[in-house]
This record gives structure tokens, C-alpha cells and sequence, in this order.
């Protein structure tokens, strides 16, 4: 709702209500509608101010309601009757003026914010654009780069920002209300022509077609198959070339075809599957959040590598102090200097001072005595990490948690190897570390919530979107991705070739195809584990077919190609040619392409034609139907976990929502079909079989995913 007061004698305060955000829903705008009137009725008031309660402007839209139909009044004339009153109206912006938020704002005749607001119109990040007159109003007052770059992007800008792009008028460190009641009274009386922004022109641009075919070059490059971003350059070329009202026009016709896309219902299933995941309930039913999560200051990272490094960079950025250990001599110094490096670069871009006195590099790691949480973070060696454990145990003070960033291992393993088990979790990092937005938390059986909670929150003030995971081999993410990059190997067997993989791949919108993401992290990585498993190396078997492993299918493409000293871009080979160690540009390589095609020879296969179908659904079908399992055994605890964390740590394009909403967008029934249809025809996949959930599913007349929880009511949940 919204409430009314009169205020100062002469000033009505319009103050939206609708906690958490002020969200413009159906009763709010009622209430807008009407004080608007009462006010602009009122003889006495001669102005009037618009604010939020609790410190918050307001969220815009309210996204729920998109999913049913629309009640209540329409924005646009709501707004539009703001902007043609004929008293002033001044926004009080206080926290977040965001979406149709911003919007109403921009319907007022003036915006006073306060300095630690921030304004936004990121209506793009949900398959939207601002169509409530944001995309013609910002750039008639801003210009057209500045507000195609906030409306394409949907950054949210600082009110500093906001005052330099003139968004708002006025900043103040102290209540934005009270300067706006203070302005508002200064204004009012004075004509407000020109303060209708529709009533202006936009600024002129130079050049505007070559303008605009550039951005729209560049939006359609980074928008991976988005339609939003494309069609928000196309509401602000209207806005830069129609006048207002057919500017509007075109707002309206843009914005109906976008809400009723999938990519819209994908973007704000993800809005809400990232926050849902945070809530994951315990067999006990004690909720993490309500569990006591504790504080960490001091945490200790064990291993100075790759992961290390970024980790107590990211540590450091959360104002946690870190001691870092590093047995190396050598890449202790580079560890140092490294992490120094990148604090100062990320502090210079925020104009922040670097935190580097809350770190300190050891070799002795007795020095984590007095963390309360520690990071394990060396190598990907089972017997290495038990006896970092054995030592931890023994070093650090009772009660301090002990985690492992393992991709895979076992959790309960290195538990077992220490005091109290029930304070080991694992948090499993995406590389680079302090970049990369994911964090599994995973549950061994003995985790305590306790630990839990601790790590989740920590995580989550690293910027991190932690997501509770239990303990299996690779856990979420990597044991799905297990049957995806071998479905894309088989492919090469039967005659595609990296870039054709990934290029369907890519073209459906994932960050890098397979064959691009392996070089990338490194072949060895695999190489290393299919030899622990006894897949690969001297340990195998002579006698056994060399594409065949207990009884299954098995491409050793991957093996020869890292046996060939191929390991991806650090050694400038890989599936791709790099311009040299380190190089990052991929490109085909006619070696590999015969490497392929004697391969073929040498075992007896003929290579066919694979057309864009077959890639997409036998390598994402499998990762999919690998994610019903993972629901089926209890390890994620719902398919927004899954999907948020394929979004957030494996580049899976937002706007096809994640595996498992993109499953109930292809059709349940259809995923079943195909699955079955390729496992006729592949019966030595077993994890092309389809899973019992899936089929339970379809057996349900596949229902919506909020529904599928109850088709799971998993007892052996492991959360
Ligand atoms: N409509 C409906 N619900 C909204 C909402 C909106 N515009 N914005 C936030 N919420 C809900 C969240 O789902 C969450 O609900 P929950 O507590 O049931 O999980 C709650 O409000 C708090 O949001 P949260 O994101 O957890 O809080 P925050 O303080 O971290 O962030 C915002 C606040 C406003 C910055 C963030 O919620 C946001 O970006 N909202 C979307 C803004 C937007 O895109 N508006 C344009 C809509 S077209
Ligand atoms: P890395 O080889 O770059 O670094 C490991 C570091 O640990 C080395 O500097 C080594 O000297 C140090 N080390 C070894 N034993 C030690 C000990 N006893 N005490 C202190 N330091 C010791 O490895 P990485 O890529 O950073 O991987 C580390 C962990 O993170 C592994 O478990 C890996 O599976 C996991 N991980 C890696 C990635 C990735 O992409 N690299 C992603 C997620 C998780």
C-alpha cells in the first residue's frame, strides 16, 4: 500500500509500503494511484514527495505477479499522471531505486538520493525491458550511450554515479526524505516544463545508424542467444529516433514479446532459485539459517596454488584475515606476491585501500592456530589431503572447522581423519576463485549444521551463492559434468571434431563447449583421475579392449591426447592449437583433426555426419538425466539447486534457466523419449539409462518443478 500524510503544512509524503522491497505490486499501485489523486486534490498541499519505508525506495515490479494474470492499475498512465501533475513531485530515493522503481522516479520532476542508494533499471537480467517508460524517459534525460549501456547491461550505478550521469538531482549523506520535503517546498510554484522528461527531445546523436549497429554488434556478441538485451537497443533507438508516443508504441510491442518468451520465465526462475537455494532444510528439520552460523575473522587456506591463492584473495576482499601456508619455498614468494597483486589491482578499480594487513604467508603451519575455519586447499591427492587433515587436527584449537576445496574426494574420508568430524565440510571453490560466483558446500554425513551454516554464510559474504551439496564422488556440478564431456568424446569417435561440438554447444548458449573448457582447465586434471580409478595408465589390464572399462563404453581419446603432452592452454595443445603456452585464442588443429581420423582407422570405425540435434541432446541429456539422479539420491535438494549451481560455477546461460528447468521447457516426456531412443542405440552407456525419477516424473504427467519435490520425498536424502 501506500501511505498519505501531510507534512511541513504544504507537502504530501506518499510513503510505498510493501515489505522487503517496496515492490510495485497490485495494491501498492492502488495506493499510488489514489494518494496521487488526494494530493494533487488537496488545496493545502502545494507539493509532493514520493518515498519508500524502511530505507528502501522501492525493488520495482513485483516479479511474482508476472507469472499469473496482470490486476491492478497499469504503470505507464500511473506514471505518466505523476509526471503531468501540475504540483511538483519529488522522489525520495533511500536504498534502491531499481526497475519500475527507477521508473517512478523518472515520472517525478525531480530525485534527491541518498549517497549509499543505488538506481538501476535491470529489467534486462529478467528477460524484460523497462516498459514502463524507462527506456524513453533515461535516455531523453541522460543521453543515449549512457542509459543504453544501464539499460542493456542493468548495472545498478551508486547515487554518486547517478548525480555525474544526472539521473538525480541532489545527493545527501543525511535522510533523503527530509532534503526532498525541504526541496520540494523550494520548487514548488516554479514551472516544471522541462522536468517531464517525455517532453524532451534526446540529446542529439551524431552518426546515431553507426551508433547503433555498432552496439547492437556488441550487445549480440555478449548476449549468448538473449533476446532482451537486443531488444532493449531497439527500445532506445525508438526512443533516440520517435518522438515520445510512438517511442511508447514500440516499448509496449517490444516488451509483449518478451514476456511471454522462455527466456523471461527462465531469467526469473533464476532470480528466485538463487535466493531459494540459501534455505535448505536438514532430514532433522533444523534449517541451516536458523542454525547458529558463526562469525568467521580468521580463517588459515592450506596450499598456495591456483585455488589457494584466489581463495585468500576472496577471504581477504570479505574482511576475513587470513594466514596462508604454502610448503613450497618457492610458491610461497609467488604466492605473496600474486595475491598481493590482485588485491591491489581489485582495490584500485573500487578505489578501495588494498586489505593486505589482513594477511600473512607461512611455510609452518602450526601458524593456524587461532583460525577459526581453515581451507584446505592442496593437491588433488586423496593421501596427501588425509594427512593435511591428520595435522590440523592436531595443530588448530577445538572447535575450529575444517574444510577441504576438493572437486570431488571424499568429505567424510578427511573427517574421519580428525577429532570432531562433525565440524569437516567441503567448500568447493570455482576457478578463479575470487571471480567465479559458486560455492558447493558439501554435507558429509557427520556435518554438523553448525558447520554447515558457518560455511554457507561465509561463502555467501564472499559474494559466493552457496549451495548445500552432499557428499558423493563430484558431488553436483563435477558429477554431471562427467557423462557431458563423455557423450562429447564419443561424438569425436563417431566423426564430429572438437569445434563442432562446440560450436552447437556455444550456439545453445553455454560460456565455452567442452573441448574449449577442458583445454582450459587443464586435460591433466582428468588424466590424473581416470589413472587413480584405474581407468588409464600402467595399472589397466593389457588384455582389455582399449574402448572398453568394466564392461562399458570408453573413449581413450582424452588419454592419448595428454599422453601426446597435449594438456590445453597451459602447454599451448590441447583439443585446440593456442599461440603458445598460456595462449588463450583456440584454434582447430589439423593434427588433431588426423590424430582423429587415424584413431578412427585404427580401430575399425567409420565416421559419420553428426548433425546440431544429436550434440545438444546427447550431451546435454545426459548431464540432465545425471541431475535426476542427483535429485533421486538426495545429494541436491531440489532442481533450483542444481540449476543455480550450473548457472553460477559452469556458465550455463541464465537465460535457459538451468539443466532442470531447461528439461521442463524441452517437455519431461520429450527428455524421457530421446534418452531412451539413444540409449537403444548406445546400450554400454548405462548413464544414458533414464533415471527412475525422470520416469516417475513423466508417469506423473510431468509436473511443474515446484511440484517435483513431492514426487521425489526422498528418504535418503543426504541434507
Ligand atoms: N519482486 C518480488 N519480490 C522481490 C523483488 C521484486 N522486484 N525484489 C526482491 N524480492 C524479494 C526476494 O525474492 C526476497 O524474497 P524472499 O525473502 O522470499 O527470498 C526478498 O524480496 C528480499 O530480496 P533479496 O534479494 O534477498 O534482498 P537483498 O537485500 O539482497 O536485495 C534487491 C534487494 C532489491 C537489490 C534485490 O532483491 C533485487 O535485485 N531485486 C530485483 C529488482 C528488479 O529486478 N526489479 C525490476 C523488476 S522488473
Ligand atoms: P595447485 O597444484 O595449483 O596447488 C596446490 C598447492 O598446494 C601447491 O602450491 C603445493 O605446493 C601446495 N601443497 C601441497 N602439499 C601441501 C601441504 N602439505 N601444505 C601446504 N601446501 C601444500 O592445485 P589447485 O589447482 O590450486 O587445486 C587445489 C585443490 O583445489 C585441489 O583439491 C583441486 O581439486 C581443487 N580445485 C581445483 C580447481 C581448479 O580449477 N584448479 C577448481 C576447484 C577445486
Amino acid at each position: 500500500m501506500a501511505q498519505y500524510t501531510r507534512i511541513s503544512g504544504s507537502v504530501a509524503l506518499i510513503t510505498l509500503q510493501n515489505p522487503p522491497v517496496n515492490a510495485l505490486s497490485a495494491v501498492v499501485r492502488h495506493g499510488i494511484v489514489d494518494t496521487v489523486k488526494r494530493a494533487l486534490k488537496d488545496s493545502k498541499v502545494n507539493a509532493v514527495v514520493i518515498c519508500g519505508q524502511n530505507g528502501r525506495f522501492c525493488g520495482g515490479a513485483d516479479i511474482r505477479e508476472f507469472a499469473g494474470p496482470m490486476s491492478g492499475p497499469p504503470l505507464v498512465p500511473m506514471i505518466h499522471a505523476i509526471e503531468a501533475a501540475q504540483k511538483p513531485v519529488v522522489a525520495a530515493i533511500e536504498g534502491i531505486a531499481l526497475g519500475g522503481g527507477l521508473e517512478l522516479a523518472l515520472g517525478c520532476h525531480y530525485r534527491i538520493a541518498h549517497s549509499k542508494a543505488r538506481l538501476g533499471l535491470p529489467e534486462v537480467t529478467l528477460g524484460l525491458l523497462p516498459a514502463a517508460g524507462g527506456s524513453q524517459r533515461l535516455p531523453r534525460l541522460i543521453g543515449v550511450p549512457a542509459a543504453l549501456d544501464l539499460i542493456t547491461t542493468g548495472r545498478h550505478v551508486s547515487a554518486a554515479e547517478a548525480l555525474k550521469l544526472g539521473i538525480v538531482d541532489q545527493v545527501t549523506e543525511q535522510n533523503a526524505r527530509d532534503l526532498a520535503v525541504e526541496f520540494a517546498l523550494s520548487v514548488s510554484g516554479k514551472p516544471l516544463g522541462d522536468r517531464r522528461l517525455s517532453t524532451r527531445p534526446c540529446p542529439p546523436l551524431p552518426d546515431a545508424d553507426e551508433f547503433f549497429e555498432g552496439a547492437m554488434a556488441r550487445v549480440r556478441q555478449h548476449a549468448r542467444g538473449a533476446i532482451a538485451p537486443v531488444a532493449c537497443v531497439q527500445a532506445v533507438r525508438a526512443a533516440a529516433s520517435l518522438p515520445y508516443d510512438r517511442g511508447m508504441e514500440r516499448e509496449r510491442e517490444l516488451m509483449a514479446t518478451l514476456f511471454n518468451s522462455g527466456q523471461a520465465r527462465a531469467l526469473q526462475y533464476c532470480f528466485f532459485a538463487q535466493r531459494v537455494v540459501g534455505k535448505w532444510s536438514l532430514p532433522s528439520g533444523a534449517r541451516w539459517d536458523n542454525s547458529k552460523a558463526r562469525l568467521v575473522c580468521k580463517a588459515a587456506v592450506i596450499g598456495q596454488g591456483t585455488m589457494g591463492r584466489a581463495i585468500t584473495v576472496a577471504l581477504a576482499q570479505a574482511g576475513v584475515s587470513v594466514v596462508a601456508v604454502e610448503t613450497q619455498e618457492k610458491q610461497l614468494m609467488e604466492a605473496k606476491q600474486a595475491v598481493t597483486t590482485m588485491l591491489e589491482r581489485a582495490s584500485k578499480r573500487k578505489g578501495v585501500t588494498p586489505p593486505l594487513d589482513l594477511l600473512r604467508f607461512t611455510a609452518d603451519l602450526r601458524e593456524v592456530d587461532g583460525a577459526e575455519l581453515v581451507i584446505e586447499a592442496v593437491f588433488e591427492d586423496l593421501a596427501l589431503k588425509e594427512q593435511v587433515f591428520h595435522q590440523l587436527s592436531a595443530v588448530c584449537r577445538p572447535g575450529t572447522l575444517l574444510c577441504t576445496n576438493t572437486s570431488g574426494l571424499d568429505v567424510d574420508r578427511l573427517a574421519g581423519c580428525t577429532r570432531s568430524p562433525e565440524l569437516v565440510v567441503g567448500m568447493h571453490f570455482f576457478a578463479p576463485a575470487h571471480v567465479m560466483t559458486l560455492l558447493e558446500v558439501v554435507c558429509g554425513p557427520r556435518s554438523s549444521p553448525e558447520a554447515v551454516a558457518t560455511a554457507i554464510l561465509l561463502g555467501r559474504r564472499m559474494g559466493k551463492v552457496s549451495v548445500a551439496v552432499g557428499n558423493c564422488p563430484g558431488f553436483v556440478g563435477n558429477r554431471m559434468l562427467k557423462p557431458y564431456l563423455e557423450q562429447a568424446n564419443f561424438l569425436l569417435e563417431e566423426g564430429a571434431t572438437p569445434e563442432q561440438v562446440d560450436q552447437v554447444l556455444e550456439e545453445f548458449g553455454l560460456a565455452m563447449g567442452p573441448f574449449k573448457m577442458s583445454d582450459l582447465s587443464g586435460l591433466d586434471v582428468g588424466w590424473r583421475v581416470r589413472k587413480e580409478d584405474g581407468l588409464t595408465g600402467p595399472g589397466v589390464d593389457p588384455s582389455q579392449p582399449m574402448r572398453v572399462r568394466r564392461g562399458h563404453r570408453y573413449c581413450p581419446l582424452p588419454d592419448l591426447v595428454c599422453e601426446q603432452g597435449r594438456l590445453g592452454q597451459k602447454t599451448g595443445r590441447g583439443w585446440y592449437q593456442y599461440e603458445g603456452p598460456g595462449g588463450r585464442e583456440a584454434r582447430p588443429d589439423p593434427w588433431l583433426h588426423s590424430f582423429l581420423e587415424e584413431y578412427r582407422t585404427r580401430h575399425g570405425l567409420t565416421a559419420r555426419r553428426v548433425d546440431q540435434d544429436e550434440i545438444l541432446e546427447r550431451c546435454l541429456y545426459a548431464l540432465i538425466n545425471e541431475g535426476f539422479r542427483i535429485l533421486e539420491d538426495g545429494i541436491a535438494a531440489g532442481p533450483e539447486d542444481v540449476d543455480a549451481i550450473y548457472v553460477h560455477g559452469y556458465g550455463w546461460p541464465r537465460h535457459q534457466g538451468g539443466p532442470m528447468f531447461y528439461a521442463g521447457m524441452v517437455g519431461l516426456g520429450r527428455v524421457l523419449e530421446k534418452l531412451e531412443h539413444h540409449y537403444r542405440a548406445l546400450p554400454d552407456v548405462p548413464y544414458l539409462q533414464p533415471s527412475t525419477l525422470l520416469r516417475r516424473l513423466v508417469e506423473t504427467g510431468s509436473p511443474p518443478m515446484q511440484k517435483w519435490r513431492e514426487v521425489i520425498q526422498n528418504p535418503r536424502s543426504q541434507l
